[in-house]
């Protein structure tokens, strides 16, 4: 598998995307998204042919994943089974449509996520259970398998990951997604690509020490990961396995954000990234339009508690992750999402250069359809 280069051309956002031989990208490359939802179709075509698709994806994306599936194999129809790695809607949504397409289709699933996913009422032909303490492959016939990888509360308890060891890719669901910049849609991560894995992990992820048990039960896999194929954002390859398993493995996420001890260590680096925050929005709106809206007393955030205005001056005084959050909020409200867009990105590589958990700042919420742009407000 040649690795990515390191600047790829943007791919048509509606088109399959190649992973690998015999691997595709089926989804929806939305430019207009912070969080592209990746399935992955696997077409087997030694012996029987056999189609797996990992993960079907949000519903949202249905038309696009539906005609890239038919590009490649001819139609829904002919998908022969899925995996679900968790329950949640931009996993699991497309799940009645490819049962509809195929009632003999096969899911394979954890016995946890299933007693969940059920109550959508949707009915393969067939359920068969991932339980790895079980059995630890999944056979598809033929001689074809696929090993069960557990990554419990990654973000699930019953999380699944499936690892294919002919293509030395392992579908890893929410572990390893990422949050992408608008517009960057290309398929294979890049370094900037990380700052949106550590930020999607910051805020979906319980803690550390849920991502540092899958981080060990994937590098024990034989033979070794080659590539990571998330749920969303960016297939990792090459190099970047072993980099981004080791840095997922330090990564602070979840309920470790929550410690206080945070606030006094990362404070001082905060307070850099707070001002030079303020420097570069005053450069683009005036320094006297940012200190009013920071200093906005209309606005019920509690901001004020975390920070010290006097004069031209911003002095950050505590809590950190938390007063960027909201500085960010009055800074972008009302402003073109670009702007907050471009903003997300400093904030983002400011905290990453200096080793900060990065704060949920921009995380956009999809407009009715998906098609619009983002708005801004985490909240
Ligand atoms: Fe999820
Ligand atoms: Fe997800």
């Amino acid at each position: 598998m040649s690795p990515p280069a390191e600047h790829q051309p943007p791919p048509p956002a509606t088109a399959p995307l190649k992973v690998g031989p015999d691997c595709w990208m089926v989804g929806h490359r939305n430019p207009h998204s912070l969080l592209q939802c990746n399935t992955y179709l696997r077409i087997f075509d030694q012996g029987a042919p056999l189609h797996v698709c990992a993960d079907p994806g949000s519903q949202i994306d249905f038309p696009v994943l539906q005609e890239n599936i038919r590009r490649l194999i001819g139609d829904l129809s002919e998908v022969h089974a899925f995996t679900l790695n968790h329950q949640d809607p931009d996993v699991v949504g497309n799940s009645p449509s490819f049962c509809e397409a195929n009632p003999q289709i096969q899911t394979v699933v954890s016995e946890d996520v299933w007693r969940l996913v059920q109550h959508l009422s949707f009915r393969p032909g067939k359920v068969r259970f991932a339980n790895a303490e079980r059995k630890p492959r999944i056979e598809w016939g033929g001689g074809r398998n696929w090993r069960l990888v557990p990554t419990p509360f990654c973000h699930f308890r019953g999380a699944m990951a499936f690892y294919d060891p002919e293509l030395r890719t392992l579908f890893s669901g929410d572990l390893f997604g990422g949050l992408n910049q608008l517009g960057r849609v290309h398929l294979f991560a890049e370094e900037s690509d990380w700052v949106g894995v550590a930020q999607f992990h910051q805020i979906y992820m319980p803690t550390r020490e849920a991502l540092r048990y899958a981080v060990r039960q994937i590098r024990a896999l034989k033979p070794a990961v080659e590539v990571i194929a998330p749920q969303h954002g960016h297939v990792i390859s090459g190099d970047r396995v072993p980099e981004f398993l080791d840095r997922m493995y330090d990564l602070l996420v979840g309920v470790d954000l929550l410690a206080t001890g945070l606030d006094t260590t990362y404070l001082k680096s905060y307070a850099q990234v707070m001002s030079q925050l303020v420097t570069w929005t005053a450069d683009i709106m005036g320094r006297s339009e940012v200190l009013t809206r920071l200093a906005n007393p209309a606005i019920d955030d509690d901001f004020e508690s975390l920070v010290h205005i006097q004069g031209n001056d911003v002095r950050l005084e505590r809590e950190g992750y938390s007063a960027l959050v909201k500085a960010f909020d009055r800074l972008s409200r009302g402003e073109p999402s670009e702007f907050a867009n471009e903003m997300r990105s400093l904030i983002l590589s400011m905290c990453a250069e200096r080793g900060l958990p990065i704060p949920p700042v921009g995380v956009g919420v999809e407009e009715p359809g998906g098609m619009g742009s983002s708005t801004l407000s985490p909240r």
